[in-house]
């Protein structure tokens, strides 16, 4: 990869230690992916911010980073941690755990980089346009970014993402190129879509008939009349879980499918695939008594908010019903009273965190979400079984 006079003085160390690391970090990835050059993102969104996840090793890593003088050059928002900031004792949190996620957080803090902690920050002010190039972690975020919004991103990790922010640079490959970004493959959507968890299902039920072919592919989607933006980011993150996707087309909806001609390889999405994945999702069968709702999968906009304050207002929760959303949005709904509303109801209104980053595996057995990723992880992280419900039958259930 060739590198500017500039770009080559920062890997010898001329602006400190984390800068050369992080050169370092994205060096190695050009030359792994067979990138020409780095390029400027103006961008940044990094994932692995849960202590849970990080463990000692990230923690020491990030704050070695914070020490020797890492500053975020673009800006730079992130990903969900493992407690709300600042109400986890009632999310049941352990001082200790929250002790060290606090830690994670003043480390990146220290590096100008925003506590924002959600993966929807789309939603509230990083907000890039189409065709700017981005280096984002976080998989629905990085489908919802190039996708919907046309801007371009690969699907970074933790490390690559913090290398990115502290340079302003990414590597120029991947989805950073217009020839890969070219749908290879046309999916027929025949039934008719309504709703978050509807959209999460055919996320899912096309994520794996495409990670059955065992080729990657660039789906353009056909035959979806509309989608609201929280339909969208349902399906982005559904679609990044089981098909490890990070682009998509939809006709009609997304800005770059207007660009290209229709895939000679096709194949149909009905109703029998999408309720076949809701309900491979039912475990165990219907008998078995569901303690725990979550909302939030990915964190909840404040229009969402606004209708689980609308199907809240003058009940009470009979189970624990967490309402998982960014400190921003929650910020608005203080101000216009859902949070009051909700919480009257007995609900909690978890910022920052959400159901599968939060360490709370042993916590609850059975959880009603109408999010397929939340699903996905719940079992396999948080050893939970799952309900795949509606955003209202999800309320409902908190209800019963
Ligand atoms: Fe976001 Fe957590 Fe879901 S990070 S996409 S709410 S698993």
């Amino acid at each position: 990869m060739e590198l500017t006079h500039a770009e080559k003085r920062l890997l010898a160390g001329e602006q400190g230690n984390a800068t050369r690391k992080a050169m370092e970090i994205l060096v190695a990835l050009g030359a792994i992916y067979g990138a020409d050059r780095l390029i400027p993102v103006s961008s940044v969104q990094v994932a692995g911010v849960s202590y849970d996840n990080l463990g000692e090793a990230g923690l020491e890593f990030l704050s070695e980073m914070a020490a020797s003088g890492g500053k975020a050059k673009v800006l730079t928002t992130l990903n969900p941690a493992g407690m709300d900031i600042e109400n986890w004792k009632a999310l049941g949190i352990d001082p200790e755990f929250a002790q060290q996620q606090e830690r994670v957080i003043a480390a990146f803090t220290r590096m100008g980089i925003l506590p924002t902690c959600s993966c929807t920050p789309y939603l509230f002010g990083n907000l890039p346009h189409y065709g700017e190039h981005i280096a984002w972690a976080e998989s629905s975020a990085v489908c919802y970014a190039n996708a919907v919004l046309g801007a371009r991103t690969n699907r970074e990790g933790g490390p690559s993402a913090l290398a990115a922010s502290l340079t302003g640079k990414t590597p120029n490959y991947g989805l950073h190129i217009s020839e890969n970004r070219r749908p290879t493959l046309t999916v027929r959507v025949v039934t008719k879509l309504t709703g978050t968890r509807d959209f999460g299902a055919l996320g899912m039920a096309l994520g794996r008939l495409i990670e059955a072919r065992k080729v990657k592919a660039i789906p353009l989607i056909r035959g979806i009349s509309g989608a609201t933006v929280d339909e969208l980011k349902s399906f982005c993150a559904s679609i990044a879980t089981y098909g490890g996707l990070a682009l998509f087309h939809m006709e009609g909806i997304t800005p770059e499918s207007v660009l290209y001609s229709t895939p000679d390889d096709t194949l149909a999405i009905t109703r029998d695939n999408m309720e076949e994945s809701i309900r491979s999702l039912h475990q165990p069968g219907m008998e078995e008594v569901v303690d725990f709702v979550s909302l939030g999968c990915p964190h909840l906009s404040l229009d969402e908010l606004k209708r689980v304050a609308e199907l809240l207002k003058g009940k009470k929760v009979t189970k624990t019903l967490w309402i998982t959303t960014a400190r921003p949005i929650k910020r608005m709904a203080d101000q216009i009273g859902y949070t009051s509303i909700i919480e009257a109801a007995g609900g909690v209104i978890a910022a920052d965190t959400c159901c599968v980053v939060a360490p709370i595996k042993g916590f609850f057995h059975l959880v009603a979400t109408d999010s397929a990723k939340a699903c996905y992880y719940a079992a396999s992280k948080q050893e939970l079984k799952t309900r795949f419900v509606s955003f209202e039958e999800a309320i409902q259930e908190a209800l019963r």
